[in-house]
């Protein structure tokens, strides 16, 4: 039998993961069908349990509903729990499991970028969902360092708080700190706008990374223009993707020939 899934957002008319499940199912030869919700802003969960009602298997959950979807959860995983974002859904008969995907998609990435993350000095930019959906993982990769700077200090101190290990800095004190990987966790780039690094951080030799896809924001074409190697979030969202499936269908797609041809598209 089709089993069906969905991603559910707001909006998500552009995302990009129907064709991505699309091309893992025919790759895994897996019968099932990936469609897109796109619910009101105070209808997350109404949408969730019509899905769900007939007869969904599960669901990726995008912005604005990572939160919602966290608290959604009769069962977590244990880095969604730490991370207190959902972003991956599955269905019992019993109960509804919640996981996030995103760190490891992130992590995979950047491995598959050739990145050394143990030992690495890094900086993420921003305190909200997308920040906390990654800190984890990146702690987890043996970092030597995980510095959090955010324009509004209190929330990134609280982050700090959640995670031993990440340390909290305003955006004016980060000169002069080095960085070997600075990854963009801020949504400032959806408005065109760059967050305020101090000269000298985004360097040669690093590598800035933007969790946002599909276009050139304004913090990757500073990194570029400071020398540094430049990545948008493609390979992250082909990669937790990925990691969604494994969870609903225990086969792990290959994503190099799927990310390779998204951006060919
Ligand atoms: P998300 O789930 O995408 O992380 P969010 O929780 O609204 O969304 O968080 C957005 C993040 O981008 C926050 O860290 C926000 O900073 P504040 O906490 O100070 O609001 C950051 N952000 C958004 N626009 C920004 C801008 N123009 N400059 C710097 N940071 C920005």
């Amino acid at each position: 039998m089709t089993e069906r899934y969905a991603v559910i957002g707001n909006p998500v008319a552009h995302s990009k993961s129907p064709w991505i499940h699309a091309e893992f199912a025919r790759a895994c030869r897996q019968d099932l069908e990936y469609t897109l919700i796109e619910a009101p802003l105070d209808g997350f969960r109404a949408a969730l349990d019509a899905f769900r009602a007939a007869g969904g298997s599960g669901m990726n959950v995008t912005l604005p509903f990572k939160e919602e979807a966290h608290a959604c959860c009769q069962r977590l995983s244990e880095r969604a729990r730490r991370a207190r974002v959902v972003n991956t859904l599955s269905f019992g008969a019993r109960a509804t499991s919640g996981d996030t995907t995103d760190g490891v998609g992130l992590v995979t990435d950047l491995r598959n970028q050739g990145v050394r993350l143990k030992g690495a000095r890094v900086l993420l930019m921003g305190a909200g969902g997308a920040a906390q959906g990654v800190a984890g993982e990146l702690l987890d990769a043996a970092v030597s360092s995980l510095v959090v700077a955010n324009r509004t200090l209190s929330r990134a101190q609280a982050l700090a708080e959640r995670f031993p290990g990440l340390r909290a800095c305003p955006y004016g004190e980060l000169a002069g700190q080095e960085f070997d990987l600075v990854v963009n966790a801020t949504s400032a780039g959806l408005q065109e706008e760059a967050a305020a690094l101090p000269p000298g951080v985004l360097r040669k030799g690093l590598l800035a990374y933007d969790m946002v896809y599909g276009r050139d924001t304004p913090f990757l074409a500073a990194a570029r223009a400071a020398g540094a190697r430049a990545s948008d979030g493609l390979g992250m969202l082909v990669e937790q993707a990925a990691e969604s499936f494994f969870i609903w269908r225990g086969v792990r797609p290959e994503t190099a020939g799927v990310l390779a041809r998204l951006r060919g598209a």
